[in-house]
């Protein structure tokens, strides 16, 4: 995406260099702009060294285009982060005196305002005027948090996490296929004890589930997941509940299973724990006999309590004959849809960003070529829409 940043004079600036960050790190392509106030707090040449990414600040300059019309048609959403009650202001009236006022003016893409200020002047009626103003002319506003200000005051104006930033961003360009409805997507590996400092788990990065989590959230679902232990930071606006054993695992889905309408086990449960779990370490010998017994099989106790309205996936993971194990799981499991995938590939599945996979349902069998981990996601989100409004 190409993104548009622009700073205004506010002590949060220093934040939004975090912000460029991780705009760099998405592989976005970023442009900067600054007001002169904004200078005052951090310099270009910061933002210009941690976004890698051109600095303008001044909106008559010449670099092959006039710079405030010329970022303005380049770009495909404009952030103003942070931005001042003074900055607001002009925009909301109209008026481009700088680069950013005059960016603002001129570009007619998403557009997104992060305020960021002292608490007095943030509730000020004027500004409260502003905002609902530039709400209008279609900005998106990403409110401030509540709490210590820079000056020592406490309340409403503290920068956002930036994360939420992104969220917002990213929001603007997802369609809301799924709002109103509510999702419970596990992920992960689950680890059974074998002692104090040893378990037994499955291999796995969690990326496919929380790549679900964040796809689902972003079209607007309400989505809880719960995570076996990963690397991975939670999306933005998701409920995680972190868990370890299968038996952990099991109780979190069939608490939460009863208020959701659909549930994806991308998880890697394990199948075996241990007998026993030993309460000490346990003492190196030649070797260890260990006596493995079977874990709870989530999926099939949810099939005995779930309503016929809910609508549950499940995945296999296949190192051989993939598509004769994923249909005799398919229908053993009483899914409405499963997802399998070639774990035996080096280029796909575990820690790889990118999958393959075969979704089956009741009424298709779809291949779903090499993609990343991403646009899987989305694309089963599509196949199971278009499988709920079937089975409804
Ligand atoms: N699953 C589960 N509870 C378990 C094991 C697996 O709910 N104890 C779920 C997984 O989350 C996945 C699906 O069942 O959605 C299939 O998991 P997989 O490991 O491929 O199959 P298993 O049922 O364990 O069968 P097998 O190991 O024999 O292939």
């Amino acid at each position: 995406m190409r993104v548009l940043l622009a700073i205004t004079g506010g002590i949060a600036a220093y934040k939004a260099v975090d912000l460029a960050s991780i705009l760099r790190k998405r592989k976005d392509e970023l442009k900067i702009i600054m007001t002169e106030n904004a200078m005052k707090f951090v310099s270009p040449l910061t933002f210009a060294a941690v976004g890698n990414a051109e600095v303008y600040t001044d909106e008559f300059e010449y670099r092959g285009l006039i710079s405030h019309t010329g970022l303005s048609s380049w770009a495909d959403v404009m952030i103003i982060a942070p931005a001042t009650a003074n900055t607001m202001a002009k925009i909301a009236n109209g008026i481009a005196d700088n680069i950013v006022t005059a960016s603002a003016l001129a570009f007619k893409g998403p557009k997104i305002l992060v305020p960021a200020m002292n608490v007095r002047m943030y509730e000020n009626q004027v500004t409260q005027d502003n905002l609902e103003k530039l709400s209008k002319y279609g900005w998106k506003i990403v409110e401030p948090e509540i709490g210590h200000l820079a000056d020592g005051e406490e309340g409403k104006g503290r920068y956002p996490e930036n994360a939420r930033i992104i969220f917002e961003m990213e929001s603007l360009f997802t369609k809301k296929d799924m709002d109103n409805l509510k999702v419970l997507v596990t992920a992960g590996p689950t680890r059974e004890a074998i002692d104090p400092v040893r378990y037994i788990s499955n291999r796995s990065s969690g990326k496919m589930g929380y790549e679900i989590a964040k796809a689902a959230v972003l079209r607007g679902a309400d989505v809880h997941l719960v995570s076996g232990p990963v690397n991975i930071q939670s999306p933005f606006n998701v409920k995680r509940y972190d868990v370890e054993s299968t038996q952990e695992m099991a109780q979190r889905v069939l608490d939460i299973l009863n208020q959701v309408d659909i549930v994806i086990m991308a998880a890697a449960v394990a199948d075996y724990k241990p007998l026993e779990t030993a309460q000490q370490k346990i003492k190196k010998g030649l070797s260890l006999d260990l006596k493995l017994v079977k874990t709870t099989d989530i999926l099939s106790e949810i099939s005995k309590v779930k309503r016929p309205d809910q609508f549950v996936v499940g995945f296999a993971a296949e190192t051989q004959n993939l598509l004769e194990n994923a249909r005799h799981k398919f229908e053993s499991k009483s899914l409405d849809m499963i997802v399998a995938n070639d774990v035996s590939r080096k280029d796909i599945g575990f820690e790889s960003d990118y999958n393959e996979v075969t979704v089956i349902t009741k009424n298709e069998t779809v291949h779903l070529e090499r993609m990343t981990k991403n646009e899987i996601a989305n694309s089963l989100l599509d196949i199971l829409l278009k499988e709920i409004v079937k089975k409804n």
